[in-house]
């Protein structure tokens, strides 16, 4: 890429953390605080990656449930986030999971900021939160390390713009940019056969932008985007770096981890497709 062709793209932001430490509250909070009014609330979501618009800026979050979706990409080699939230209940403190997420995110080099939540509980300990990541290397500031910690509270929405301070801060440091200008190519978060409209994936455009009627290769399959729609369910005809959208047109189900590509022709990605098939 030109220098002059790279653009600004959000951070992709991975939530994780132990089970029921309260990731998707925190993303609930987050989005009903942030997005613009009238997308506020109640809305049924579609795919488990979310655009938001916040006051400091645009992030797009992945809420995984579990670690397995993250797991199962980082080891098919796909990079799909530039940084990840870990959050931590502060009265369970340091879990099982939560250090299994800390393990994943240092293998795959991406930055963590803590969120230790539920500090509204009356039996919150946020310090030994802090005592127990550090026997894990995260240091936090206080302690002469460079880590991130920021006390929320999902439930009673405390804390929350400060978190995004932090991560967007960490953001920045990170310069994130792509060419929007170039064919699509980006990763599958996740794959469904719906039954209406056949198989269809949220995929995370990564570089380029993706239009209707582009014809892609995915996988072991290929196809033509038929129909996109974003977080909250609208139509949309473009989509670009760092921006989730389901894509309906597979010839196939793909995988969380499948590279998704723009190609040329039907020819082309026909071609591919079967290539990889007859493997
Ligand atoms: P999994 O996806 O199942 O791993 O859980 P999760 O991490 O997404 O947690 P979830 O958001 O489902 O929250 C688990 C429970 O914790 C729910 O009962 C929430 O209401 C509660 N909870 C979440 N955040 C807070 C908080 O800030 N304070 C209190 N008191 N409870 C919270
Ligand atoms: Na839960
Ligand atoms: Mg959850």
């Amino acid at each position: 890429d030109k220098l002059e062709d790279l653009a600004p793209r959000p951070p992709v932001v991975t939530i994780m953390g132990h089970v029921d430490h309260g990731k998707t509250s925190l993303l609930d909070a987050i989005r009903e605080t942030n997005v613009t009014k009238g997308e506020a609330g109640g809305i049924t979501q579609h795919i488990g990656a979310y655009h938001v618009e916040t006051s400091r800026g645009i992030i797009t979050f992945l809420d995984t449930p579990g670690h397995e979706a993250f797991t199962a990409m980082r080891a098919r080699g796909a990079q799909v986030t530039d940084l990840v939230i870990l959050v931590v209940a502060a009265d369970d403190g340091v879990m099982e999971q939560t250090k299994e997420a800390v393990n994943h995110a240092k293998a795959a080099n991406v930055p963590i900021v803590v969120a230790v939540n539920k500090i509204d509980k009356e039996d919150a300990n946020p310090d030994r939160v802090i005592r127990e990541l550090s026997e894990m290397g995260l240091l936090a500031e206080a302690w002469g390390g460079d880590t991130i910690f920021a006390n929320v509270s999902a439930k009673q929405r405390i804390g929350l713009d400060e978190l995004l301070e932090m991560v967007l801060l960490q953001a920045e440091v990170l310069d994130l940019k792509a060419n929007p200008g170039k064919r699509a190519r980006g990763h599958i978060v996740e794959a469904r056969l719906d039954k209406g409209r056949g198989p269809v994936a949220t995929v995370l455009i990564q570089e380029g932008s993706l239009h209707e009627g582009d014809v892609f290769v995915c996988g072991l399959y290929q196809g033509k985007v038929r129909a996109m729609l974003d977080d909250k369910g609208q139509k949309i005809k473009e989509a670009g770096p760092s921006y989730p959208v389901e894509v309906q047109g597979f010839d196939g189900l793909a995988e969380s981890g499948d590279e998704f590509v723009v190609v040329a022709d039907e020819k082309i990605a026909r071609r591919i497709a079967s290539a990889r098939q007859t493997k």
